[in-house]
């Protein structure tokens, strides 16, 4: 799960499909997909299937016959015959359908009542060495030379003159990304993803009814979904919710609301965790908060230099403030973001390099710019010069966060000089009756899908609640609640919508390490009948 693409890998050269295979086979608008066991397992504790399914390359022309072949996954129910499937995206766009199903299988089959198939698949556009991989550099190097001072990360705050550089990349980037895809890349996008979906579900054979469950950018994926296909809507999950109207319309200034929030959570729930917390010391949360802050000031001017053999890397201001911001993501993690952040602000060279060496050469699965391509390629919103007012305003709106405003602005500038449309672009306004009502949910403070996103969504789904989580991180399924697992059980299994205004606690300790569902799957499982 990513929904923001920090760190492209500096280590991994990815091939590029060397040409547009138009597959010649027979219009399959449904079909049937034949599963057998995937052949490289992943470790996960479930077993799960493989399949495919031959799609339209492109929707709109009913007379073409070209066609793209999705790869897609399926956990069945433990319990057989199942009630159907349920449809799993895991945002990004771009996170990995097969890794992240096989990780997440054990408590989303609790979450169900292990009555449904869980089924997901590689999204078009995402998947590396298909025709529709949304890479526009040939090589890593060429990335490296074009994208010069913004690679792998420069945030607009980090000098007075790095929103000039990141507009100027930007434009490099989306030049270079309309020549390498000139001739695919209007065929990703949302609304064809959708479409994929349904293609999918058709060829299920079940009751030709849409359950799913998406977590953040899958919330733009399943808003998209069941506003194009309202009658279609039996069971819909949206989690870790994107306003669905600014993720087409403009460049997102609500989304980083409760970004300072989580820091703040953070640093309080250092200081009242002393024992897992190294940087918990004869201080309050505030005074953490600001010495953490005053570190960062200070390496915008004094950054770090890590040298290895054969080259080396610089520690900087974007770099860690970055790292910082993509960890209140994952409360779970914050014991180990505090012991960095104390090697840090002690000078401990040595781990600081351990700790970037490591980071940088994970390399990253999917196609590398899977998450820029589908969603600038899905934005109406263009600019044609920085003092754009919807740019400004978008801005604007997220440097309101401190901790965040300026991390990703990378992704945003992106969209803004980005200059191909997705052959589709969904253009309604959110505002649907659909056929059975959708469950939205959303953690008190979450650090890019703020509470408010899931207000705004609910109030164009008629008859929707939000559950609200009380919780730090990104999506509810960061962290474990019985209450909140116990509600979506019950609303897949019997429609059961939980009361208007319900806040459900979570069943983890913060700075435990743990997610806590390694105790909350054991009683979902003694509760199934
Ligand atoms: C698909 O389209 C190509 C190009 O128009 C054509 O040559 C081919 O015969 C078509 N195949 C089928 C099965 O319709
Ligand atoms: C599965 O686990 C083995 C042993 O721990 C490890 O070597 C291998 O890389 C893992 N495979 C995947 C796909 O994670
Ligand atoms: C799709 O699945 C079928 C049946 O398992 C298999 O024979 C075929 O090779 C697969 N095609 C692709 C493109 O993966
Ligand atoms: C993609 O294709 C390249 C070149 O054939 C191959 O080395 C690589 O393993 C492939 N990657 C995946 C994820 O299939
Ligand atoms: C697409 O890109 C290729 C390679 O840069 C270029 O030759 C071609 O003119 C482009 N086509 C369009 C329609 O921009
Ligand atoms: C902790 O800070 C308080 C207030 O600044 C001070 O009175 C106290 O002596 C300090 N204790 C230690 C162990 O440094
Ligand atoms: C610095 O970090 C290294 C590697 O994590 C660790 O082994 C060492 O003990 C640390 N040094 C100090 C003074 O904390
Ligand atoms: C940007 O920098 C200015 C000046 O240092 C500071 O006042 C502001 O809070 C910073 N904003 C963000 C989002 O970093
Ligand atoms: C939802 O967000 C959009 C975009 O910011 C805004 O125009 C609209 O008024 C909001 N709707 C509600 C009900 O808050
Ligand atoms: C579904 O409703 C039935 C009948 O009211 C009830 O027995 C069962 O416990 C409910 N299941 C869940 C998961 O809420």
């Amino acid at each position: 799960m990513r929904l923001i693409n920090f760190f492209p890998t500096l280590l991994l050269a990815v091939e590029r499909a060397s040409s547009l295979e138009l597959g010649h086979a027979h219009r399959a608008r449904s079909g049937s997909i034949q599963w057998s066991p995937c052949l490289a397992e992943l470790n996960g504790t479930v077993p799960m299937q493989c399949g495919n399914l031959s799609v339209p390359l492109d929707y709109t022309r009913t007379l073409s016959n070209a066609s793209f072949v999705l790869d897609v996954f399926r956990t069945p129910a433990t319990k057989q015959p199942s009630r159907g499937s349920i449809f799993l995206n895991f945002g990004g766009p771009g996170a990995d359908g097969r890794a992240d199903l096989s990780a997440f299988a054990p408590q989303l089959l609790a979450a169900t009542g292990s009555e449904f198939d869980l089924v997901s698949w590689v999204p078009r556009g995402t998947g590396v060495n298909t025709s529709l991989e949304l890479t526009c550099f040939g090589s890593d190097l060429e990335r490296v030379f074009a994208l010069a001072y913004t690679f792998p990360i420069t945030s607009g705050n980090a000098s007075n003159a790095a929103p000039g550089a990141i507009w100027a990349d930007s434009t490099i980037f989306s030049d270079n990304c309309l020549s390498t895809l000139n001739r695919t890349g209007g065929f990703v996008g949302t609304a064809f993803a959708v479409r994929d979906m349904m293609s999918i579900l058709d060829a299920l054979g079940e009751d030709g009814m849409l359950r799913y469950w998406g977590i953040s950018y899958g919330t733009a994926l399943g808003s998209t979904a069941i506003s194009m296909f309202p009658e279609k809507v039996d069971k819909v999950i949206l989690d870790g919710v994107v306003n669905p109207h600014e993720y087409y319309h403009n460049y997102e200034p609500e989304s980083l609301t409760d970004a300072d929030k989580v820091f703040s959570g953070f640093c309080h729930g250092c200081v009242n965790n002393p024992t897992n917390c190294v940087l918990a010391r004869n201080q309050t949360g505030d005074e953490l908060e600001e010495e953490i802050y005053a570190y960062l000031e200070d390496l915008k001017f004094n950054p770090i230099p890590i040298s290895y053999p054969g080259g080396g890397m610089v520690v900087d201001y974007s770099l860690l403030k970055t790292t910082i911001y993509n960890r209140m993501y994952y409360p779970f993690l914050w014991p180990l973001l505090a012991a960095d952040l104390n090697s840090f602000i002690t000078g401990n060279l040595t781990a600081i390099a351990e700790f970037y060496t490591t980071f940088l050469s994970t390399p990253a699965t999917g196609a590398p710019d899977a998450l820029p391509g589908i969603k600038c390629s899905d934005k109406i919103a263009r600019a044609t010069s920085r003092e754009d007012p919807l740019l400004v305003e978008g801005l604007q709106g997220r440097y309101k966060s401190r901790i965040g405003g300026d991390v990703a602005d990378t992704t945003i500038v992106r969209c803004a000089t980005w200059r191909m449309d997705a052959v589709e672009q969904y253009t309604g306004d959110f505002h649907v009756q659909t056929k059975n009502p959708v469950l939205l949910i959303g953690n008190t403070a979450d650090p890019v899908t703020p509470l408010v996103s899931a207000h705004n969504a609910s109030a164009g789904f008629e008859g929707s609640v939000v559950l609200q989580q009380d919780s730090f991180g990104h999506t509810s399924w960061i962290q474990a609640s019985l209450c909140t697992a116990r509600a979506t059980r019950a609303y897949f299994i019997n429609g059961t919508l939980p009361a208007p205004g319900t806040i459900c606690p979570i069943d983890a300790t913060l700075f435990s390490g743990l997610q806590g569902w390694e105790e909350v799957i054991p009683v979902l499982l003694s509760e199934e009948n």
